[in-house]
């Protein structure tokens, strides 16, 4: 994770030197796909992220608002479905010559696409056929970079507003690591890196809104709940609600020592869901995004254009609307050692 952090640094330092704006959900993004790409299945997707990127912005667009208009339903060859359709076959084609290669080769169960390649039936013998693969593939790639990208780029944005916040997330990062990159070993002791992206997840959660379909008719609190009907639940909404927040719209990652998080009731706070179907990489991503924070900031400050408008837009994941373009400046430490 901090070598790509680090080689994508380096591809920063010309943009830092001249002043140029990066566009840094763009960035975020193909940061996590590559290291996704490389963790889970050891495949180096640098010359796809672009590709990926794309398609899985048009696809989040179009489901976004399939959402909210979900007619005619997708069969139905409308000029929206016809692009839903010719996005998922840009992704499908990608992912069947990822598998195709992979069969062609010895496989040894060393990651993520061999088990699952491997991977029999307990009862039948049988494994997986091509189509089976993809669809797991395509969940973990996609569920596996886009929402920690967000994470990241909404983090860049809060700190960027935060002088203060920032201030000690460096007195942290130079306590801790000093010039030395982090490393797994170092993360009980990056508290308030953690404590830093927790508060962006709560003000920012990437899941905005999650949905469950009722197996049988039930009521809650009073409110009675049909068979079949689809149920949404908001971490957005209960995250910034004031019977259970102080000064809900304010970033404040103290909310977030031990002593404080125990006080409140366990659903009050929920980014990675919860229940039978809670996040599988909730745990890959906490530790991706606090060594991609820390990697980055002791480095780089990150500033948003002035003026620059940022809104929360929700495309089934929560980015900003128009983007985030901002300028690298060199930490006071690194620019020591420069
Ligand atoms: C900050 C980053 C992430 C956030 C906020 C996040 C959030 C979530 C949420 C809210 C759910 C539950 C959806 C529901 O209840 O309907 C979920 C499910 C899932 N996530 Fe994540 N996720 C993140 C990162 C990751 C990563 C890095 C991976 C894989 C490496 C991953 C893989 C999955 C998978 C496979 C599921 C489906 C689990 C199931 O249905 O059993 N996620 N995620």
């Amino acid at each position: 994770m901090t070598v790509a952090t680090l080689a994508l640094l380096e591809r920063w330092q010309a943009y830092s030197e001249r002043g140029i704006p990066l566009h840094m959900a763009q960035h975020m993004m193909s940061l996590t796909l590559r290291i996704v790409g490389q963790a889970l299945f050891s495949l180096d997707l640098s010359q796809e992220t672009s590709t990926i990127g794309s398609a899985v912005t048009t696809l989040l667009e179009l489901l976004g608002d399939y959402v909210f208009r979900p007619f005619p339903p997708l069969s139905v060859p409308t000029p929206r479905n016809r692009r839903i359709q010719r996005t998922i076959h840009v992704l499908d084609q990608l992912v069947y010559r990822m598998i195709a290669e992979r069969r062609t080769r010895q496989t040894e169960g060393r990651d993520l696409l061999s088990m699952l390649l491997l991977a029999q039936d307990e009862e039948t013998g049988q494994g997986m056929n091509d189509r089976q693969v993809r669809d797991e593939v395509v969940t973990l790639l996609l569920a596996g970079h886009e929402t920690t990208a967000n994470t990241l780029t909404w983090t860049w944005y809060l700190l960027s507003q935060s002088p203060e916040i920032e201030r000690r997330l460096h007195a942290e990062l130079n306590k801790v690591l000093g010039d030395r990159v982090p490393s797994v070993a170092d993360l009980p002791e990056l508290k308030y890196t953690r404590m830093v992206i927790e508060e962006a997840l709560r003000l920012y959660p990437p899941a905005p809104v999650l949905s469950r379909k009722a197996i049988a008719a039930d009521e809650l609190q009073g409110y009675p709940i049909a068979a079949n009907s689809m149920i949404l639940i908001s971490p957005y909404a209960v995250h910034r609600h004031p019977a259970l927040w102080e000064e809900p719209e304010r970033f404040d990652p103290e909310r977030f020592t031990p002593e404080r998080a125990a006080t409140r009731p366990a659903y009050a706070y929920f980014p990675f869901g919860g229940g039978p179907r809670v996040c599988m990489g909730n745990h890959f991503a906490m530790m991706e995004a606090q060594l991609i924070l820390s990697t980055v900031a002791q480095r780089y400050q990150l500033r948003l254009i002035p003026g620059h408008p940022v809104e929360p837009q929700m495309v089934v994941t929560l980015r900003p609307r128009y983007g985030l373009p901002m300028t690298i400046h060199a930490t006071e430490r690194a620019g020591r050692q420069q």
